[in-house]
C-alpha cells in the first residue's frame, strides 16, 4: 500500500493515472521499449533525422504565426512584411527564425541524405524509407524556393522568373511546368498567391504524410546496421529515454543557434518587386541552388547540337534520378557488400556541388 501511494504522489504521476485511466497509454510502453538505437562509431549520423523533425516544427509554428500578418497578394505582400519586421511584437525575431530554420532544414536534410547515402541505409528492405525521403528532399527545396518568392522584392521576384525558366526546361512537361509555378505564361501579380498556395497549403500537407509515412517505415524496419559493422558485436540503447534525451539536447541547441542568427544577422529585405522592371545586378538564387545555377551560368550556349541550358538541366535531372533509383541500382549493397563506385559517385556529388558552390560566390 506504500508503494502506492508513493507511486501516486507527484503531478506526473497523477496526469500519467489521469491519461491511463482514459486512454489507456500503457500500450505504448512496449512500443517505445521495443525501439532501440545501435551503438557504433556512426552512431552520430542517426540524429540528423530528429532534427528535421524538430525544424519541420519549428516552421510550422513560426509559419502559422507568420500567417496571421502575411498578406499574399503583390500589392500588400512586401508592405505585411515591413510590417511583421517593425510593428508585430517579436515579428523580425520569428520571421528571422522561419527563415534560418529554412537553411537549416535544407542542410540538414543534405546531410540525412547523403549520410544514409554513403552507409547505404538505402539497401534491401528499406528501399521506400529512402524514396520516401528522397521525395521529401524534393519537398523541402520545394519550400525554400516558393518562400524566397513571398518576400515578393526585387532579387526574389528576379529569382522566381530564372528558377522556373530554368523549370521550363524540363523535357515534355517543361512548359506545363513553368505555367504551373507562374499561374500564367510569365512570372506576374498571379504567381504570389501561386506560390503562397503552394508554401502554406500543398507543400506541408504533402511533407507532413510523406513524413509519417518515413517514420512508419524506420519504426516497423527499425534503424539500419552501416555493411562494416554489422558482422561485428555492437550495444543497442533504448530509444526512450536515453536517446531521446540526447535528441532534446540537440534541439533545445539548435534553437539557440537560430534565434542567436535571428538576433545578430537581421534577415534583410531589399525594394519591392516591380514586375516591370529590367532586372537588376546580382540576381541570384539561395545558397542551396547556387551549384545547379552557377553549371548552367558557365555552360556554352550551344553544345552537343542542344541549347546549353538543356543539357544542363539534362545533367541535372540525370544526377537526380541515379540518387533517387540507388538502392535498386546498387545490387551489390543490397547482398552485404560494400560498393565502391557509389562511394565514388556519393564523393562525386558532394565535391561538384561544393566546387560549383564556391566558383558561384567567388565569381561575384
Ligand atoms: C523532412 C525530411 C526528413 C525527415 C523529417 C526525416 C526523418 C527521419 C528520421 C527521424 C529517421 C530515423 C533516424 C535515423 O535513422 O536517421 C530517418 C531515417 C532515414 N531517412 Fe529520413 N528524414 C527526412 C528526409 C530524408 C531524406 C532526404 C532521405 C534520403 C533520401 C532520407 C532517408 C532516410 C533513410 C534511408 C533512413 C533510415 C536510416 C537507417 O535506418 O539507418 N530521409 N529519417
Amino acid at each position: 500500500m506504500a508503494i502506492k501511494e508513493v507511486k501516486t504522489v507527484g503531478l506526473l504521476s497523477k496526469v500519467n493515472d489521469w491519461l491511463e485511466e482514459r486512454f489507456h497509454i500503457s500500450v505504448l510502453g512496449p512500443l517505445l521499449k521495443k525501439k532501440t538505437i545501435p551503438m557504433h562509431k556512426y552512431t552520430a549520423w542517426y540524429f540528423p533525422g530528429g532534427i528535421l523533425l524538430f525544424l519541420f516544427g519549428i516552421q510550422v509554428v513560426t509559419g502559422l504565426m507568420l500567417m496571421l500578418f502575411y498578406q499574399p497578394d503583390a500589392e500588400h505582400a512586401h508592405e505585411s512584411l515591413l510590417f511583421i519586421m517593425q510593428y508585430v511584437p517579436y515579428g523580425w525575431l520569428i520571421r528571422g527564425v522561419h527563415a534560418y530554420a529554412s537553411w537549416a532544414m535544407i542542410l540538414t536534410a543534405m546531410i540525412h541524405l547523403f549520410s544514409t547515402f554513403f552507409l547505404k541505409a538505402y539497401r534491401k528492405p528499406r528501399e521506400f524509407t529512402w524514396l520516401s525521403g528522397f521525395a521529401l528532399m524534393m519537398l523541402v527545396l520545394g519550400f525554400g524556393f516558393t518562400g524566397y518568392s513571398l518576400c515578393w522584392d526585387m532579387v526574389s521576384l528576379f529569382a522566381t522568373k530564372v528558377g522556373s525558366e530554368i523549370a521550363g526546361q524540363t523535357p515534355f512537361i517543361g512548359k506545363q511546368l513553368s505555367m504551373f509555378m507562374r499561374g500564367g505564361e510569365v512570372v506576374t501579380e498571379a504567381t504570389l498567391p501561386r506560390m503562397y498556395g503552394l508554401h502554406i497549403c500543398a507543400l506541408p500537407i504533402a511533407t507532413a504524410l510523406l513524413i509519417g509515412l518515413h517514420l512508419l517505415f524506420v519504426q516497423v524496419q527499425g534503424a539500419s546496421v552501416p555493411i562494416k559493422i554489422e558482422k561485428k558485436k555492437h550495444r543497442e540503447v533504448p530509444f526512450f529515454p536515453d536517446f531521446l534525451y540526447r535528441d532534446a539536447v540537440l534541439w533545445l541547441v539548435i534553437f539557440f543557434i537560430l534565434v542567436c542568427a535571428a538576433v545578430f544577422f537581421p534577415k534583410h529585405l531589399g525594394e519591392k518587386a516591380d514586375i516591370m522592371a529590367v532586372a537588376p545586378e546580382g540576381i541570384e538564387p539561395e545558397w542551396y541552388f547556387m551549384f545547379a545555377f552557377q553549371l548552367l551560368k558557365v555552360l556554352p550556349a550551344r553544345m552537343l547540337g542542344l541549347e546549353g541550358r538543356l543539357v544542363g538541366v539534362l545533367v541535372l535531372l540525370l544526377g537526380v534520378a541515379i540518387f533517387a533509383l540507388i538502392p535498386f541500382i546498387d545490387r551489390k549493397s543490397a547482398r552485404g557488400i560494400d560498393s565502391r563506385w557509389v562511394n565514388y559517385l556519393g564523393w562525386g556529388a558532394v565535391v561538384f556541388i561544393l566546387v560549383m558552390t564556391y566558383f558561384a560566390y567567388a565569381s561575384h
